[in-house]
C-alpha cells in the first residue's frame, strides 16, 4: 500500500451523485477559470479509500494509540460522548447564517460556555472566537493595545515576558507591534520580582505569564507581580495553557490578571495535535470587554412571542462589543470544538476541581516513580530535576545534561528511544531555561499502571548503549528526521510526477 495519489487515473469511482444534482444548479464560472483538463483526483473505490486512511492512521501516533506525556500540551483522553453530542443534527446541521430563532439551542450553549469560562477564569466576559491559544494571545494583546489607544496612552509599547515563557507569548505580542522585554527567572525557576520592578514603567503595556509556569511550578509571588505591573499602569495577561493544574482551585482573576486565554483543546479535551482543530477563547475584565472581537452570545428576557421558540425563559442573541477590534476568525470560532468542550464540562460539573487535583497527583507520582526506578537501576546520576522543588504541579521537567556530559546521551536521544518503546516522546528542549530539557505531563486520565510502566521504560532507555540510542528510532515508519529542514522547507503540495 502506498499513498492515495499513486492511484491517480485509475478507472474506479468512489462516489455516486443523485441523478440531475450535478447540473441542476450549474454555477457560473468565468471562462478563464474553467479547467481545461480533468482534475487529478485519485479515482478509488470505497474499500480502497478506507484502506488508504487506515494505512495512514497506522503510521501515526495519537492519544488513542498510547501514552502521550507531551509537556505543556495536555494530551488527555477525548471522551467519545463529546463526539456524539457534537454530531446531533440540531448542532451539526445548522449554518451560522440561519436566523437567531433557529440558533437558540447553539446560542444558549455558547452563552453557558462563556459564563462557565468566566467563572473558572475570574473574568467578566469571554469570547469563544479564537481557534488556538496563540490566536487568543494575539487577540487579547490587540484588545489591550486598543484600550490604551483609546485612553491616549500610546507610549505603552512594551510587553514583558519571563525567559521561561512559551514562544507564542513574545511572538503574539510582536505580531501586534509590541516590543518584547525579557526578564530572567530566579535560580529556582520562578519569577524575579526585582527584575520585573526594574523594567515595569510608563512604557509597559502588559506582562504575559503562565501559572503554573512552564517548569510546572506555581508562581507564589504572582499577586506581587500583578501589583508591580498595575502600579506601572500595565495589564496582566494570563497564558492559560496550564489551566489543567488550577481549574476550580484558583483563578487568574484572583491572581490579579486582566486577560486570559484558554486552550480548550488541552484543558477541555478537544482532540488536537498535528495542527488542530483548536479553540482558544479569551476572557477579560470589564474594562477590556468593549474591545473583544464579536459577536458574543448574550441574552435577555424573552418576550411572550419569543417564548414559543425559546429554549428557556431567555432570548439568546449575538452582541457586538462597542469598540471591537474586529473579527479575528470567520463565523463564531470552531463551533464543533466549543460544543465538545461544553459537553466535557457538563459531564464534569463541579468535578473539574478533582480533574485538576488528579492531574497534579499523576505528575508528581510519575516524577517520583522515575526517580525511584532510576535509583534502583543505578542511573539516577544521569538526570536532575529542572526545578528545585518538592512538589510540581501538572507537569515537571528533567534535565538530561548529566547524561550528555557523562555518556553523550542527549534529551533528543532519550525522546527517540521512548518512541521505540511505543511512547510519544515528552516535550524536549522547552523551556529553554532548563538545559537538555525533557518536559513531562501525564494528565489526569492515565492509570497508575501506565505511569509505573512508563517510568520503567524511561529508565531502560537510560541504560541503553549510547550508540544504539543515537540511532533511535528504528521501529517507526520514519527514522530520525531533520526537524529544522522540515520547518524551513515546507512542502504542502503533493509532488505529482508529471508536474
Ligand atoms: C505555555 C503555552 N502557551 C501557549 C501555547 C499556544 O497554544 P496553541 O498551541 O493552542 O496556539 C502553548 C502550546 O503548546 C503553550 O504550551
Amino acid at each position: 500500500m502506498s499513498h492515495l495519489f499513486g492511484h491517480n487515473g485509475a478507472e474506479n469511482t468512489g462516489y455516486s451523485q443523485p441523478e440531475g444534482l450535478a447540473c441542476a444548479t450549474k454555477p457560473v464560472v468565468p471562462a478563464g477559470l474553467v479547467r481545461q483538463q480533468p482534475a487529478r483526483w485519485p479515482r478509488l473505490s470505497e474499500p480502497e479509500m478506507v484502506r488508504h486512511y487506515t494505512w495512514l492512521s497506522k503510521r501515526n501516533f495519537g492519544i488513542d494509540t498510547g501514552f502521550y506525556p507531551l509537556g505543556s500540551c495536555t494530551m488527555k483522553h477525548n471522551p467519545r460522548v463529546n463526539e456524539v453530542i457534537a454530531q446531533l443534527p440540531g448542532i451539526a446541521d445548522i449554518h451560522p447564517h440561519q436566523p437567531e430563532h433557529h440558533l437558540q439551542g447553539l446560542l444558549s450553549i455558547y452563552y453557558e460556555m462563556q459564563h462557565m469560562l468566566e467563572v473558572c477564569a475570574g473574568m467578566d466576559q469571554v469570547t469563544l472566537q479564537p481557534v488556538a491559544g496563540a490566536q487568543g494571545e494575539f487577540t487579547a494583546v490587540r484588545c489591550i493595545q486598543e484600550y490604551f489607544r483609546l485612553r491616549g496612552e500610546t507610549q505603552r509599547t512594551k510587553v514583558i515576558v519571563p525567559d521561561s515563557a512559551h514562544g507564542t507569548n513574545p511572538a503574539s505580542a510582536a505580531m501586534a507591534g509590541f516590543e518584547i522585554v525579557e526578564i530572567p527567572s530566579r535560580a529556582d525557576g520562578r519569577i524575579d520580582l526585582d527584575a520585573l520592578a526594574a523594567v515595569a514603567d510608563e512604557t509597559t503595556a502588559a506582562m504575559m505569564i503562565t501559572n503554573p509556569n512552564t517548569l510546572g511550578l506555581f508562581e507564589a509571588d504572582i499577586s506581587a507581580a500583578s501589583e508591580i505591573v498595575h502600579q506601572a499602569g500595565g495589564q496582566m495577561y494570563y497564558d492559560g495553557a496550564n489551566f489543567n493544574a488550577i481549574l476550580g482551585i484558583t483563578s487568574p482573576g484572583l491572581m490579579g490578571f486582566d486577560a486570559v486565554h484558554f486552550n480548550l483543546h488541552k484543558t477541555f479535551s478537544q482532540p488536537h495535535g498535528g495542527g488542530g482543530p483548536g479553540s482558544g477563547p479569551i476572557g477579560v475584565k470589564a474594562h477590556l470587554a468593549p474591545f473583544l472581537p464579536g459577536p458574543l452570545a448574550a441574552r435577555r428576557e424573552a418576550t411572550p412571542e419569543e417564548r414559543t421558540m425559546a429554549v428557556d425563559e431567555h432570548w439568546y442573541h449575538w452582541h457586538q462589543p462597542e469598540h471591537s477590534i474586529g473579527k479575528i476568525q470567520q463565523w463564531h470560532g470552531n463551533a464543533g470544538a466549543v460544543i465538545r468542550c461544553w459537553a466535557y464540562y457538563r459531564r464534569y460539573g463541579n468535578g473539574l476541581t478533582t480533574m485538576s487535583q488528579h492531574a497534579v497527583l499523576n505528575a508528581n507520582y510519575l516524577r517520583h516513580a522515575i526517580h525511584r526506578e532510576a535509583k534502583d537501576a543505578g542511573v539516577d546520576h544521569l538526570f536532575v530535576d529542572g526545578a528545585e522543588t518538592e512538589v510540581a504541579k501538572h507537569e515537571f521537567t528533567l534535565s538530561m545534561q548529566p547524561a550528555k556530559d557523562a555518556l553523550g546521551i542527549s534529551a533528543m536521544d532519550v525522546a527517540k528511544g521512548l518512541l521505540d518503546r511505543g511512547y510519544m516522546a515528552p516535550t524536549v528542549y522547552f523551556p529553554l531555561v532548563v538545559p537538555e530539557c525533557m518536559m513531562i505531563e501525564p494528565t489526569e486520565t492515565e492509570s497508575k499502571d501506565t505511569l509505573d510502566t512508563f517510568a520503567k521504560h524511561f529508565v531502560q532507555v537510560l541504560k541503553c548503549d549510547p550508540e544504539t540510542l543515537h540511532e533511535a528510532p528504528i521501529t517507526t515508519p520514519v527514522r530520525r528526521v531533520d526537524e529544522v529542514y522540515a520547518a524551513r522547507n515546507l512542502c504542502l503540495r503533493h509532488p505529482f510526477e508529471d508536474a
